[in-house]
């Protein structure tokens, strides 16, 4: 059944991890949002490897790899990535990545850190051109991975569109960016990357009518997303289920399931609201149980308990058939666990999940308390290894948000997964 995994948080979830250990019973993998802000961590023959744009699926051979259009692509990134996964012994043959992805160009990221640095907007981001690559797309100035495989073309657009940035640049007294190695770097990576430029909405389409088993990897988590997110600590995609379809062409009838995945707690990276985060003494022992520094930045991620208002926020939104629990682990040594159940807000309890951030940062999270399991996880495979204080955590977390937990995960190898039959 085509299956969409997507993060219910701020990111961060294990979403490789899951990808990773499903991503074998699928034919085809799919990215259709975010771009190099991602940072999935997966273990491939023992070995971590992060990968940015490139599809979890990669490890998988006869798995086809998908970048669709919906992703945003600084194409000497995706040269380099491809570079290191070779490294690895793999072809990537069965790499696709669509000529429509928008090109995250060098003035892009300039801006992105521009703004970060101004006092006008911080939001923390990774710095990496995400937003304002996307902000061209909406303004509808983008340059796309098509543009690259034909030098006149892409000279001939990408001149005006630098001459707006540096008149931007000029106005903050910034300097203008270096254009011509820049080209030269692009055209370059585009002729690397040729070979894989295809039309990807076309070659879903096709593998659909084939019955190929299509997975689709989400990035970043729905309290990320653009337009239901805590906005505007946000990034600029669909996080949400919505980025499937506006983000590879295909019709909400190619989704079968959706899996939701959630830590066991909670991980924030960069500003924003976050109602449950722990500071002090207990966030720093959590961090570092949890191993919490980014991926993609190093960035010491912001921890706390899990917050069931807005996981069962997020699995509304996204119509979660599953819960994929990851890092119940993590939890071993407590005595106590906290999970948020209710805000308190301008003198009133509710558990509706407030959308934008100004409303978010005045709750005050109600707590429930559950008691630990004190021992560790790690080699339990199966529901019935798990200790009844796990059990019924697990128990409380699916009643709560509304979505049976179908995986948890004990540990980062593949093999520490427990798969729940709940069909
Ligand atoms: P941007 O996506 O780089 O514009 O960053 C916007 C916000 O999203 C910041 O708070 C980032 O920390 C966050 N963010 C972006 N990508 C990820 C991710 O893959 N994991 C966690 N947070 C992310």
């Amino acid at each position: 059944m085509n299956t969409v995994v997507l993060g219910l948080q701020w990111g961060d979830e294990g979403k490789g991890k899951a990808i990773d250990y499903l991503a074998g019973n699928f034919d085809v993998v799919v990215r259709f949002q975010g771009g190099h802000n991602a940072g999935h961590t997966v273990y491939y023959r023992g070995q971590k490897v992060v990968l940015h744009v490139l599809p979890s699926g990669i490890f998988y051979p006869g798995c086809l790899a998908v970048i669709a259009h919906g992703v945003v692509v600084q194409p000497l990134q995706l040269v380099e990535e491809v570079r290191n996964a070779r490294r690895l012994g793999l072809t990537l043959e069965n790499l696709s990545l669509s000529a429509g992805a928008p090109l995250i160009l060098p003035f892009h990221q300039q801006l992105d850190v521009v703004f970060e640095d101004s006092r006008y907007q911080r939001i923390g981001t990774t710095r990496r051109g995400i937003g304002p690559a996307y902000e061209d797309v909406i303004g509808r100035r983008a340059l796309f991975v098509g543009d690259l495989l034909d030098e006149k073309a892409f000279r001939a657009k990408i001149a005006p569109l630098a001459e707006y940035y540096n008149r931007l640049f000029a106005a903050w007294g910034q300097p203008a960016g270096e254009l011509e190695a820049a080209i030269a770097a692009y055209l370059e990576a585009g002729e690397f990357l040729r070979p894989h430029v295809a039309d990807t909405t076309a070659l879903l389409r096709r593998a659909r009518r084939e019955r190929k088993r299509i997975l689709f990897e989400g990035a970043q988590g729905s309290l990320l997303d653009i337009h239901l997110g805590t906005y505007p600590f946000v990034t600029s995609s669909n996080t949400t289920i919505a980025g499937v379809f506006s983000g590879t062409g295909l019709s909400p009838k190619a989704v079968g399931r959706v899996l939701g995945v959630s830590k066991a707690y909670a991980t924030r990276v960069g500003e924003g609201p976050f109602p449950s985060e722990l500071k002090g003494e207990s966030g720093d022992r959590l961090r570092e149980l949890g191993h919490e520094y980014g991926a993609t930045t190093g960035r010491p991620r912001r921890v706390g308990w899990l917050d069931l208002v807005a996981l069962r926020h997020a699995v509304e939104v996204n119509g979660v058939d599953r819960l994929f629990l990851t890092k119940l682990d993590v939890l071993d040594s407590l005595a106590e666990i906290q999970v948020a159940v209710a805000y308190d807000c301008d003198g009133r309890r509710g558990d509706d999940f407030p959308g934008h951030a100004d409303a978010l940062a005045r709750v005050v999270p109600v707590y429930r308390s559950l008691p630990g399991w004190r021992q560790p996880l790690g080699k339990a495979r199966r529901l019935e290894e798990l200790p009844q204080e796990a059990r019924a955590y697990l128990d409380f977390i699916a009643e709560f948000a509304g979505a049976e937990i179908g995986y948890v995960s004990v540990g980062s190898e593949r093999e520490q997964t427990i798969f729940i039959d709940i069909s």
